[in-house]
């Protein structure tokens, strides 16, 4: 098979990204630029200030890409970007770099669901091949899917409100930690008590998920009592977070008889869902490396090698949400 090297241009949200992924699961270089600590003064990302740091950042990545690896861009064999779900202002500008990286080099240019992408992490530098159940749980989303083959797949829960991650951010928000609330969350549950309170989680039908209570019952559990126990309401509530998951990632094991999992998006970093998934499951559970857990280009790459879509400029582009973008 000859090979493909694919450059991945990512700008969803608060991360700029370009890397070089050789056949869909090879990392030849990649490195992610983070706003955080910009957007960290506002509890939260704001999206023109967003923008314009992509802008500011996108040009000089592509260089350092190629200067971290022996690829030069005559031996690519595409340009991938992210094509949505994300801020609007903020994909344009990855998609217009990627349009024009494309024109100079004549190469095609795919557009990736970013959604798809945070499952096509699995791939990289794995042997991972589907059929596989996936988890993905992210700050913008937290659905089920069945992936039949590398294109086939079917959607069979998501939230119906809150994604967890969401919940990990405003909870950690609640407890006076900084944006992006998860790895302070998960840091200060690590010496709390896990009988200290039981935080209900909402239980809803099928497969489907929600976290919008969860966050209003911890807010008003420490309004009331203003002398709780910071770590341990992070540990209880991290707890509720992951047991929601972790019901109904159960109940589709058995339902679909799957013999693979995979667990991805930011919040798949989070260790102590990691660990109560390793110790509750016979079948295989794959994870992306921690780097790539939180947005990256190389997703993308890898995203466009296993599903290539030449990009359609269409008002498509914008959607918010479903893998068919
Ligand atoms: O996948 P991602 O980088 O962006 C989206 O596509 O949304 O996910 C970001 C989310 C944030 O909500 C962040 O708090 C959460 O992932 N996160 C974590 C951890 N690391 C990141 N949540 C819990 N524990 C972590 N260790
Ligand atoms: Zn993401």
């Amino acid at each position: 098979m000859s090979s493909s090297i694919i450059l991945g241009v990512e700008t969803s949200c608060d991360e700029s990204a370009i890397a070089l992924v050789e056949n869909g699961r090879k990392i030849v270089s990649s490195l992610v630029e983070s706003q955080i600590s910009i957007h960290e003064t506002y509890g939260g990302v704001v999206p023109e200030i967003a923008s314009r740091y992509h802008v500011k950042a996108i040009t000089d990545l592509v260089e350092k890409t190629f200067q971290a690896s022996d690829v030069k861009p005559e031996q690519l064999s595409a340009i991938a970007c992210t094509q949505g779900p994300g801020l609007t202002g903020t994909l344009l500008v990855g998609l217009n770099t990627a349009k024009a990286l494309s024109y100079a080099w004549n190469l095609p240019l795919y557009g990736v669901n970013h959604l798809y992408a945070h499952v096509a992490s699995c791939f990289l530098e794995s042997d991972l091949e589907p059929p596989f159940l996936a988890l993905l749980v992210s700050g913008g989303h937290t659905e089920l899917y069945i992936f039949e083959s590398y294109d086939s797949f079917k959607l069979i829960g998501s939230s119906l409100d809150d994604a967890c991650g969401e919940a990990f951010d405003k909870i950690a928000r609640i407890l006076g930690l900084k944006y992006p609330g998860g790895p302070g969350l998960e840091k200060l549950a690590c010496g709390g008590d896990l009988n200290y309170i039981k935080f209900p989680i909402a239980k809803i039908n099928d497969f489907n998920f929600s976290f919008s209570g969860l966050k209003t019952n911890v807010f008003r559990y420490c309004q009331k009592n203003p002398d709780f126990d910071k770590s341990s309401v992070a540990a209880c509530a991290q707890y509720a977070i992951v047991d929601a998951l972790w019901e109904k990632t159960l109940l589709a094991i058995k339902t679909f008889k799957a013999d693979k999992l995979v667990v991805c998006g930011g919040v798949s970093a989070n260790e102590f869902l990691r660990q109560k998934f390793k110790q509750g499951l016979k079948i295989p559970v794959y994870y992306p490396n921690l780097k790539y857990c939180t947005d990256n280009a190389a997703m993308i790459a890898s995203a466009a090698y296993f599903k290539p879509k030449a990009i359609g400029y269409d008002a498509k582009v914008f959607s918010r949400s479903g893998l068919d973008v």
